[in-house]
């Protein structure tokens, strides 16, 4: 089967369940599915379920699929979303993403962990932009025509018009919100600190393991697009050690306010 035709029986299996018209996509990295959980008169699809579907294998991810009604849009919820470090292809871990735009979404929210460069633990962040260090593309392979050019043109991936939005949202909820660039990297070890030191002197903001893909594939497509990084930790070299159990816990802090901001930005989109 053809990438397209996978995308369009996926999308068609998901609107016999009753998911036709989803305006938005949302994408919850680690510690952060619990909104999902906030959406109302909700159709939950369970991953395993669905055809061309990747497995969501990391603590912390549900692999469910919610959509319904959230701050009066409708959203499509990714509960847990696929790495390629878990071994996945690039066409699986950026399905979710295409799928979206075949059902109709305009605009999706991307969210993750990240280790902080330039900002402490607990921040949140608006990503301004990225850097591609994952050594991979999710484009590579057959142009699909009908979702976007040979060539997209990335210059406004992290929606400027979005960000303009989310600043002044967090504003009104007088929450402090960072903005900067996001690199993204393969994992699955955390970076070393000579790393970090370089990554630094690239530009960067903040490094993670996921997200890059997905905006890329989004903006291929004409997905307009909000990147937020919950910044869990100093990355490495700024702290004495790195590991996955206080990624999680210090996103069960900021998830309240992520939460408040993300439903806040949905009803302003
Ligand atoms: N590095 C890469 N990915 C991450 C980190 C980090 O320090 N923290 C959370 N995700």
């Amino acid at each position: 089967m053809t990438l397209m035709d996978k995308i369009k029986e996926t999308a068609a299996f998901l609107q016999d369940k009753g998911i036709s018209a989803p305006e938005f996509g949302l994408i919850l990295g680690s510690g952060l599915g619990e909104l999902a959980e906030e959406v109302e008169n909700a159709i939950v699809v369970d991953y395993a379920d669905i055809p061309n579907w990747g497995r969501s294998t990391v603590v912390g991810h549900a692999g469910k699929l919610v959509y319904g009604d959230l701050a009066g849009r409708k959203v499509l919820a990714l509960q847990g979303r696929f790495h390629f470090y878990e071994g996945n292809p690039m066409e699986v871990v950026t399905f979710p993403v295409r799928v979206m735009k075949a059902l109709g979404a305009t605009g999706i929210i991307v969210t993750n962990a990240a280790g902080g460069i330039e900002f402490g633990p607990g921040s949140l962040m608006l990503i301004s932009d990225h850097i591609n260090l994952t050594g991979q593309h999710p484009l590579i392979g057959e142009n699909l025509d009908e979702f976007g050019p040979r060539f997209p043109d990335m210059s406004d991936a992290y929606t400027g018009a979005y960000r303009a939005r989310a600043r002044k949202v967090a504003a009104e909820l007088e929450l402090e919100l960072q903005e900067g660039v996001y690199l993204g990297v393969t994992g699955p070890s955390y970076e070393t600190p000579a790393e970090i030191r370089a990554f630094r002197t690239l530009g960067a903001s903040a490094v993670g393991m996921s997200t890059v893909p997905e905006v890329i594939v989004a903006a291929h497509s004409g997905l307009k697009v909000l990147g937020i990084s919950a910044i869990t930790n100093f990355a490495a070299g700024f702290q004495e050690e790195l590991n996955h159990e206080e990624v999680v816990e210090v996103t069960q802090g900021i998830k309240e306010n992520f939460k408040n901001f993300v439903k806040a930005v949905l009803a302003e989109l």
